[in-house]
């Protein structure tokens, strides 16, 4: 679906998320992982959004902890926990100081961008944010005006299997 998007924009869309670490890693994730997908294409398609034609995307998730923990102490059982990383970078036309400081409120759309995102709402990102944070992960942004902006969401979830 960003595939064809990003092709008909003009823009690259690389995704790193087809690596079977990865993937094998969202599939495993407890409860519904459309969720985590959900999350991710409202960041992918703000950054195709605000990246002009012959700009990049790229889209990483990344395994940074797997634990086993002792939860069920009279079954003996261990609960597999799985801390990974979702990126979203993109070389659009980046965010302000100022921008950053309002970038999570609801209904708020950049000043700065508003003659190229007449159909947003202004919604996506605080939305997800307060996603995010409900099952525990954090949101953090970078940008830099006229060189692009990058988005982490880190996040801690049930596992069925440890990936090896
Ligand atoms: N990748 C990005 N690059 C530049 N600006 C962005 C990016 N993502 C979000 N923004 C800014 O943050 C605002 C809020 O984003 P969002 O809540 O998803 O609303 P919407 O996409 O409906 O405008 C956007 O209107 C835009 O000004
Ligand atoms: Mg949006």
């Amino acid at each position: 679906m960003f595939k064809y998007q990003a092709t008909d924009l003009g823009l690259t869309l690389e995704a790193e998320i087809d690596c079977e670490e990865s993937l094998a890693c969202i599939r495993e994730v407890f409860g519904d992982k459309r969720r985590y997908l959900q999350i991710l294409a409202n960041f992918i398609s703000n950054s195709l959004k605000f990246t002009d034609k012959g700009g990049k995307v790229t889209v990483s998730i990344l395994i940074l902890e797997q634990q086993e923990i002792k939860e069920d102490i009279e079954n003996n059982a261990l609960q597999k926990y799985i801390k990974f990383k979702m990126i979203i970078k993109d070389t659009g036309v980046g965010i302000s100081q100022e921008g950053l400081k309002n970038l999570f409120v609801d209904f708020n759309k950049l000043e700065e961008n508003q003659q190229r995102n007449t159909s947003g709402t202004g919604l996506g990102l605080s939305i997800c944010k307060r996603i995010v944070e409900q099952m525990g992960g954090v949101v953090k942004v970078e940008s830099t005006l006229g060189v692009g902006t990058e988005f982490h969401i880190d996040l801690r979830a049930k596992t069925k299997h440890i990936v090896t």
